[in-house]
């Protein structure tokens, strides 16, 4: 009887657990280069370990799906060519609209630059109605990669 009660149960629910949670993570960055590399595997590790299924994109190659089908949007941008150059601001200048999913920023530069690269990204992205639940925005010039690595697990650290 416990059994048959338990199998019901599940029986019951099992739409819910597969429907209820449909939506992915949205992966997007500026390219993938020996620069980048570190960050992008990291990220990945860190959807694989709490078992997050997602999309991404190269924004320099790539186009962006769209938003609605994704709860959470991350995105990993670093400062290029004394901040002349990055494909994640030229696609916010677009002006896509972010609304729906809670946004996630990771952003570095090695030493010049972060602050005001930061405030572009941060001020675009909530112009085209996203909503920033976290930002993590470093130099990374005199950090170690485990301290590189800190700076990711701390983003993923806040919605597990
Ligand atoms: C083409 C290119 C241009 C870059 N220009 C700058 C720059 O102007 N200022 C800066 O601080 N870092 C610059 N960087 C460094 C990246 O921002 C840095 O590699 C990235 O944030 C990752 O940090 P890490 O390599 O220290 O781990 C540049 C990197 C590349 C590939």
């Amino acid at each position: 009887m416990k059994y048959k009660l338990i199998m019901v149960f599940i029986l019951i629910t099992l739409p819910f657990n597969i429907f209820g949670d449909s939506k992915k993570a949205l992966f997007l960055y500026d390219m993938f280069d020996d620069e980048s590399e570190l960050y992008i595997n990291m990220i990945r590790q860190s959807f694989d370990l709490i078992n997050l299924p997602y999309d991404e994109v190269a924004l320099e190659v790539g186009d962006v799906p769209d938003f609605s089908l994704y709860d959470r949007v991350f995105i990993y941008g670093k400062v290029m060519a004394f901040n002349l150059k990055s494909p994640i601001r030229d696609w916010l200048k677009t002006r896509p609209s972010l609304k729906g999913p809670d946004i996630y920023l990771l952003l570095t530069a090695n030493r010049w630059f972060i602050d005001k690269y930061t405030r572009q990204i941060s001020e675009l992205t909530k112009e085209n109605g996203g909503i920033v639940v976290d930002a993590v925005s470093s130099a990374t010039k005199d950090l170690s990669d485990e301290e590189k690595r800190g700076l990711v697990s701390s983003l993923f650290s806040g919605f597990q």
